[in-house]
């Protein structure tokens, strides 16, 4: 189903000893996509999985996988993820390297490009790339682990992004990901978000349906 605005479990705070079994309940849970965190304890403090973990949830399902690639080197390892099956490949304007031709490769592999930038990063940083990327991924907690309390910096980066949006008709669309709840949730998507991504809310919740339903705003059904 096409919805307006989406919600991407990040499966970081799944319970990896059971990964097909979190997937399917994900998925009769209704999300959108599925968030993968990838982490190579270089540009953040945290390790979690590489391409061959992407390959395998891939085989696991038709979600369309959401890729965050929180690394160094996102240009060296971009093919290997999109060859893994990554829809969106999303990458930190922070790092070292050349996000134009980055970009161009991505969607010349046949994947969408999105770009992410940290709390501390302006999110002027972002404006020679959004009239080419798809998806624009703001950080609401510092990257590198999941459960850490919301940012509230990331509203006028996001009220940025819907202005811009707008007023130059361009197509990326806003993500937000770091402590989203369902008390965050409406603000933000008043503010212009079109996709949340959630892991502890979703992962930690005793009805994960239901939650989802309530990060869309959909209170009729909650
Ligand atoms: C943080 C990751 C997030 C994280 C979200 O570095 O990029 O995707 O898994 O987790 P929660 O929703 O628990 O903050
Ligand atoms: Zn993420």
């Amino acid at each position: 189903m096409k919805r307006m605005i989406k919600v991407a479990p990040s499966l970081l705070a799944c319970d990896f000893a059971k990964l097909e079994e979190e997937i399917r309940d994900i998925e009769r849970a209704e999300a959108d996509l599925l968030h993968l965190d990838i982490m190579d304890g270089h540009y953040v403090p945290n390790i979690s999985f590489g391409p061959l973990i992407v390959k395998a949830i891939h085989t696991l399902t038709t979600l369309s996988l959401d890729v965050h690639l929180m690394i160094t080197n996102p240009d060296i390892y971009a093919p290997r993820f999109i060859e893994s099956g990554a829809d969106t490949l999303t990458f930190h304007i922070e790092v070292k390297n050349n996000p134009m031709s980055l970009i161009k490769k991505i969607k010349s592999l046949g994947c969408k490009a999105g770009i992410s930038l940290n709390p501390d990063t302006p999110i002027e940083a972002l404006d020679d790339f959004l009239h080419c990327v798809d998806a624009v991924l703001v950080m609401s907690v510092n990257p590198g682990f999941g459960g850490q309390q919301f940012m509230n910096s990331s509203l006028g980066k996001i009220k940025y992004l819907k202005r811009i949006k707008e007023e130059r008709t361009l197509k990326y669309t806003i993500a937000v990901d770091g402590g989203i709840n369902t008390e965050n949730a409406p603000e933000l998507i008043a503010s212009g978000v079109e996709t949340l991504i959630a892991g502890t809310t979703i992962f930690r919740s005793k009805n994960r349906a239901l939650t989802i339903q309530r990060l869309r705003g959909n209170k009729e059904k909650a």
